[in-house]
């Protein structure tokens, strides 16, 4: 059995408000696809998390409090994404293990976050060690990885992949004083690594993309996988 996981980053699914229109084509090119008989759908809390945590955190509400509501927002967003699908969970899961449990059910998992200290890429990647899914798309804002935030650094160069290690580097260095925008959690690199899961991160809002990925044509985003090689820069 095939198994593949998608983190659906939370400003995919609510930017401004949620994103119904996409949400409904994507749940149609998810349901049509062939080459997996299970998907796993990790959804992120996007706006709606941001809104109460930034407006809870000036009154000096604690951290671990702060993820519960951030936790909350992503289940908000992970039973609206469920909404679009046939064969699907209608309860939203609180563990991975849960999930797992699932996911002999149905052919379509959808899911928040689980816990607090970390962010649905974790959750994204532990899912995919648990259910035997070898990738992970990881469907965010940004069309990959880049040496430096592209919004805020014309400089910026794109990778189109990238070693577990030099991902992991990266990581760290985006973390240090730099707010929410790192492109995913030391966390979740490190479980990737260990088993081999392959990451794409691409941008979410293409649905092409997703199509490009099932059928191991090239895409535009960034490769994280055993590459050998250290950082590929785009050309
Ligand atoms: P996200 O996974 O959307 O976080 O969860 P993020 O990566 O910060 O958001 P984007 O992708 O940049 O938009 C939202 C918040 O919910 C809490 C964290 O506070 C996180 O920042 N959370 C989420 C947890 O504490 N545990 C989880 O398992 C998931």
């Amino acid at each position: 059995m095939e198994s593949l996981v998608i983190s659906l980053g939370g400003s995919i699914v609510y930017g401004e408000s949620l994103n119904l229109n996409f949400l409904k084509k994507f749940s149609e090119l998810i349901a049509g696809q062939k080459k997996y008989d299970r998907v796993g759908i990790v959804v992120g809390g996007g706006r709606l998390a941001r809104m109460y945590i930034g407006e809870l955190k000036k009154f000096g509400v604690n951290d671990n409090v702060l993820d519960e509501i951030g936790i909350n927002a992503t289940r908000m967003n992970a039973l609206a994404t469920a909404t679009f699908f046939t064969d699907v969970n209608t309860k939203i899961p609180i563990t991975v293990n849960e999930a797992a449990e699932m996911a002999h059910s149905y052919r379509h998992i959808v899911m928040g976050g689980t816990e607090p200290g970390h962010t649905t890429d974790t959750v994204s990647v532990l899912l995919a060690e648990r259910i035997g899914a070898g990738m992970v798309i990881n469907a965010t804002s940004v069309d990959g990885v880049y040496s430096a935030d592209p919004r805020k650094s014309p400089n910026a160069r794109k990778f189109k992949r990238l070693s577990y290690d030099d991902a992991i580097k990266l990581s760290i260095n985006a973390s240090i004083g730099a707010g929410p925008n790192v492109f995913m959690d030391i966390t979740s690199l490190n479980i990737a690594k260990r088993s081999s899961i392959e990451i794409h991160v691409v941008n979410g809002l293409d649905l092409n993309v997703y199509g490009r990925i099932l059928s191991g044509t090239e895409h535009d985003g960034t490769v994280i996988g055993h590459f050998g090689d250290g950082m590929k820069i785009a050309e």
